[in-house]
């Protein structure tokens, strides 16, 4: 009856989990409700009104603003466009730096190559997955122009301190808040601290509209920046009353009318979406944090996680099995998980090889920073050995599917002695 699923035994969950829908009959009248108006997109990319976008898009704002309670709220048609965009808004040009967390979705580390700034890897917290402040100072330079913090799996960074740190230095913080849009450090929402802030509403987040993002920002200039290079900023720039040229080089980053429109109704029940797949996170930790050689992710004090991912460490001395093993076995349980997160960003080949705009290396050949391992060895470990992650937004999880997942749990743990008999490869 206790036998592993892993070893020929009935797995805990007979079928496979069913994804996580978080729309629903108001986003489906919102869209048709568009199509109705067969206006698809209001955004014209010369000045004028229509430069701002169409009426969803500026009630998507509107909205964002009062929710977020943000001066300024930019729409883009995605995070990776929202990180370019705020790279681009702050200045950063060939051969600056730009300090980055060792762990992160690659666009948090390459959206300022496009401009030429060479991204400088910063190790990750051992506790909360973060860029500490310290390893982020360590990595300041007289060349670092701005720092990207990203908020990750849903808990905030050092986000008090890495802002005072920025300001004293006279350098730009820009939070990659992709994964987190209802985490607070200390009352502060995360994401609302750095200069600029980026949010993503893929299709993977707590709420979402397909494809999108969401940059915010007090400042008025860094606001007005970011709307020119969602809009072809060389036709508007000095329509805009931008003197500063710098990298006033447009794209077409903008989000279409269909996509706010879902966003707005998103938005108006994001504590519901978002409470849920927290829930379900913190019922798992307890379970875990009875558990001796497993750890449930800490939230540091003061702090709110929102669990954008929900992680497991295993101590493979204290279990005497591979946390790939203990994954495997909790698989076969019926229990999705993968392990870890992305590699190390420096080890993609783009940063092996400098090879990233062009033939010549650039903006590497600006360089001579290494790219090596063991500069960032917790990042390095934590991939490697003892991180198990669960993502609570893929899944659809009623109240009797989370007790059978704290069951696979268990059973795991408990099984400990014959997975380590059958000695299993992973
Ligand atoms: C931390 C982080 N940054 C940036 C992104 C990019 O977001 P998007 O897919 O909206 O471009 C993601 C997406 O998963 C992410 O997790």
């Amino acid at each position: 009856m206790n036998q592993l699923a892993l070893l020929g035994g009935a797995p805990v969950l007979a079928s496979p989990l069913p994804p996580y829908r978080s729309m629903g009959e108001a986003e489906r009248r919102a869209v048709v409700d568009v199509v109705d108006s067969g206006c698809l997109s209001g955004f014209y990319g010369s000045p004028g009104d229509e430069f701002f976008g169409g009426p969803k898009v500026r009630a998507f704002e509107a909205s964002w603003r009062a929710a977020f309670g943000v001066d300024h709220a930019i729409t883009v048609n995605s995070a990776t466009s929202g990180l370019v965009a705020a790279v681009g808004a702050v200045g950063v040009g060939p051969g600056d730096e730009v300090v980055v967390p060792a762990t992160s979705m690659s666009a948090t580390a390459v959206a300022c190559l496009f401009y030429g700034g060479i991204p400088v890897f910063a190790d990750i917290e051992d506790e909360t997955f973060c860029a500490s402040a310290a390893a982020v100072e360590r990595a300041l330079t007289p060349r670092t122009r701005a720092i990207i913090v990203t908020n990750l799996f849903g808990h905030p960074a050092e986000l008090a301190a890495l802002r005072e740190l920025a300001d004293r230095r006279g350098i730009y913080l820009i939070e990659d808040s992709a994964q987190a849009p209802l985490a607070f450090e200390g009352g502060r929402r995360a994401g609302t601290v750095g200069h600029i802030g980026i949010y993503s509403l893929n299709y993977h987040k707590h709420i979402h509209t397909g494809e999108g993002g969401v940059c915010v920002t007090a400042s008025a200039d860094l606001a007005k920046r970011i709307e020119l290079i969602r809009n072809h900023a060389e036709n508007s720039a000095q329509w805009r009353g931008i003197d500063d040229l710098v990298n006033m080089v447009g794209l077409n980053l903008r989000m279409t009318e269909l996509e706010a429109a879902i966003g707005i109704e998103q938005l108006a029940r994001i504590d519901e979406h978002v409470t849920a797949r927290v829930r379900i996170a913190e019922r798992l930790s307890e379970v875990v944090a009875g558990l001796e050689g497993l750890r449930a992710p800490k939230v540091r004090e003061g702090c709110k996680h929102n669990y954008y991912c929900w992680t497991m460490r295993i101590d493979p001395r204290r279990l005497g099995v591979t946390r790939n093993v203990f994954a495997k076995a909790l698989a076969a349980e019926g229990f999705p998980n993968f392990v870890g997160y992305v590699q190390p960003l420096h080890r993609l080949a783009m940063f092996r090889r400098r090879i990233a705009i062009g033939r010549d290396g650039f903006p590497f050949n600006l360089t001579n920073r290494s790219y090596a391992d063991g500069l960032t060895p917790v990042a390095e470990r934590l991939h490697a050995e003892d991180l198990i992650i669960f993502e609570p937004c893929a899944w659809a999880v009623d109240s009797q599917t989370l007790d059978r997942l704290c069951e696979a749990i268990r059973k795991v743990y408990s099984g400990l002695p014959a997975l380590r008999m059958a000695r299993i490869e992973a």
